[in-house]
């Protein structure tokens, strides 16, 4: 049974959403980091998009400027984004695929076709002494790849296991649970260190908290959509629960 602490990454994107509906500056993306720290997150994430549609470059000097906890600075893996981490030094840089007519990130980066223009990206922000993860789906051969690029850290994508859950396929949960359980085992015998997230929400956390080898979950859309309804720091609380129940085996 897993007992190490599985870290809890926070994904605040969604609450500047909410702020560039209107405008102006209610409510504040980096406020909210600050609440979900109090309430026992580990970690904040925010994805600087392109097209900027939510959190901004400003949001990022802030963050980066004044969390007290670890930021996970997810971008796609481009010169911009690099040369913008390079300069903030956040802890650590989340690589994704970035499409711009998605609604969200819709799947992992695609690294087994030899994608070398990420080697020296993954090199020069691991020299500045960024953790670069690889936004990747749940895949033996994608592990293999991705510690050939020299990453220390994947993020397995949870996003296909969250639909099935949604769609109540239980045939398609278990094997997309299976997919993950057996990349997360082959990626840390490999040496990686195991992230997962997309889609999780707390009728779906616990499989995915409970496996041993994962030792951070990065989750945004369902804890700021449960905000509205019990607070943030409520909601974080739930989660973390969540997590902590599944890691000791027993419902939340
Ligand atoms: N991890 C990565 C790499 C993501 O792109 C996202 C979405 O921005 C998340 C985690 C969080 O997903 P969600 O907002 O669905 O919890």
């Amino acid at each position: 049974m897993p007992s190490s602490h599985q870290r809890l990454g926070v994904n605040i994107d969604h609450v500047a959403t909410v702020r560039n509906a209107r405008g102006g500056a209610y409510p504040d993306p980096v406020r909210a980091a600050r609440e979900a720290v109090a309430a026992g997150a580990d970690g904040i994430t925010a994805h600087l998009r392109e097209d900027r549609r939510h959190i901004r470059d400003a949001d990022m000097e802030t963050l980066a400027r004044e969390l007290t906890v670890p930021l996970n600075f997810e971008m796609a893996a481009t010169d911009e984004m690099v040369a913008l981490a390079l300069r903030l030094r956040p802890h650590a840089a989340c690589l994704v695929p970035e499409k711009r007519e998605e609604r969200t990130t819709e799947g992992g980066l695609d690294i087994v076709g030899g994608h070398d223009h990420l080697r020296p990206r993954i090199a020069a922000l691991g020299a500045a002494g960024i953790r670069v993860s690889l936004f990747v789906e749940p895949d033996r051969a994608v592990m293999e790849a991705a510690r050939r690029l020299e990453a220390p850290v994947v993020e397995l994508h949870t996003g296909t296991y969250c639909e099935a859950m949604a769609a109540g396929d239980r045939t398609r949960i278990a094997a997309e649970l299976a997919r993950i359980a057996q990349a997360a085992t082959h990626g840390a015998g490999l040496g990686l260190e195991i992230h997962a997230g997309h889609g999780l929400a707390l009728d779906s956390v616990g499989p995915v908290a409970a496996l041993p080898e994962i030792a951070e979950l990065n989750i945004g859309h369902a804890l700021i959509g449960e905000a509205i309804f019990v607070g943030l720091a409520r909601a974080v609380r739930d989660m973390r629960a969540a997590m902590d129940a599944a890691r000791q085996g027993r419902a939340a």
